[in-house]
């Protein structure tokens, strides 16, 4: 809605808060928020405002500094996040034409992650909210990224199913409303990310593996290797990935070491993980009576993966949601959108914060 101008400050609850007058001449409450995300090896920063949407967001991602190890040092993770989120956070002010004395409030991951890591956004999230007195509140990760496809154009309604994917986490998640999730499934051991990520170190290909996993398995023939589809053959919705790992390493360790070789045994994994995804989402589906599913998280920007469950929804008469490709990975933007719904709601942290490494999806509520 369009506003005919800036109002005064108001106090509620403690808290100052920004008025504008809409064109219909109401009095309408807007906020501007910075969202700070430091739970693994990226620090993203954003500023979100509840009438313009996002003004800007930065990324510095890790990945060179990690690149040599084959995956992430939690060690070297947070000094990396030490050094760069105020300089982060300075550039990304600007870039959003605001200001410190502007914002009204700080959002910073707070779990799950690496303990290390999420210090740092939560110490340099609650002071810098301290000096400006305003409200701060921690964000779980995973929340955040379920809530990343409302930055775009086209949102779903509530109730929906959401598909988390990410390097750390694989959960079929009952959306009933924000704040109020149920777990429907999870992965018992490896993530999805981490399975790719393990397997893209089989063959060779860097970290982080999942973006060149899918490149090579692009390349490759689907009809040479058959890998199972862990759990399919049993009801429930929970996931297993860790065997697909191992049954790569034996297939490659009992192959000719060619190009197109490594290329077929990608595509054989990406396959069968996009298939037990279908698979279960389909059962998802059947089960909730829901046909709306939103798949976030960093391997839902996995090509063959939204592909797959596009054609699973429409033949569903449904509909799949995704974050633009950018905001699939970690980012600061749905920190600061997810931080704004919890504060918007009256939610705030006292200056006792915390990191939380272990933080389940089902603890939360708005
Ligand atoms: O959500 P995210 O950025 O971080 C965590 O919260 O863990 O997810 C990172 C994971 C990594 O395992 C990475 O390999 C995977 O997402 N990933 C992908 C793709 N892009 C990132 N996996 C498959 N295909 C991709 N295109
Ligand atoms: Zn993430």
């Amino acid at each position: 809605m369009g506003l005919l101008g800036k109002g005064g400050h108001f106090s509620e609850n403690g808290r100052n808060c920004k008025l504008r007058i809409d064109i219909l001449g109401k009095l309408q409450r807007f906020m501007q928020v910075l969202g700070i995300e430091t739970s693994c090896d990226e620090t993203g920063i954003a500023v979100y405002d509840s009438e313009s949407g996002l003004l800007g967001h930065s990324l510095f991602s890790q990945i060179d500094l990690h690149k040599e190890y084959g995956g992430v040092v939690p060690e070297l993770a947070s000094r990396d996040h030490v050094r760069r989120i105020l300089p982060l956070i300075k550039k990304t002010l600007d870039e959003s034409n605001t200001s410190f004395n502007k914002l009204d409030a700080i959002a910073y991951t707070a779990g799950p992650g690496l303990m290390g890591a999420l210090l740092v956004g939560t110490a340099v999230g609650r002071s810098l909210a301290f000096s400006l007195s305003i409200p701060a509140v921690g964000v779980h990760h995973m929340e955040a990224h379920l809530l990343a496809p409302m930055l775009e154009d086209t949102v779903p309604d509530y109730p929906f199913l959401a598909l988390l994917v990410s390097g750390g986490h694989t959960l079929l998640v009952h959306v009933n409303v924000v704040g109020d999730y149920k777990v429907l499934g999870e992965s018992v051991d490896d993530a999805a990310g981490e399975a790719f990520d393990k397997t893209a170190k089989l063959l060779g290909l860097p970290y982080p593996g999942g973006p060149a996993i899918s490149a090579l398995a692009e390349k490759g023939d689907s009809e040479r290797f058959h890998f199972p589809r862990p759990m399919t053959d049993r009801p429930g919705l929970d996931f297993s990935f860790s065997g697909l790992k191992t049954h790569a390493l034996n297939t490659v360790n009992s192959e000719a070491n060619d190009e197109q070789t490594r290329a077929d045994i990608a595509r054989a994994f990406v396959d069968a993980i996009v298939d037990t995804f279908i698979i279960k989402c389909r059962r998802a589906i059947k089960q909730t009576g829901l046909n709306q599913l939103v798949v976030a998280g960093g391997v839902s920007a996995n090509k063959q993966l939204r592909e797959g469950l596009i054609t699973l929804m429409n033949e569903v008469n449904g509909k799949a949601f995704f974050p633009r490709p950018e905001f699939c990975t970690d980012n600061g933007a749905m920190i600061a959108y997810a931080g704004y719904l919890r504060i918007k709601s009256g939610q705030a942290e006292s200056l006792n914060f915390q990191a939380r490494p272990r933080w389940p999806i089902e603890a939360l509520n708005l």
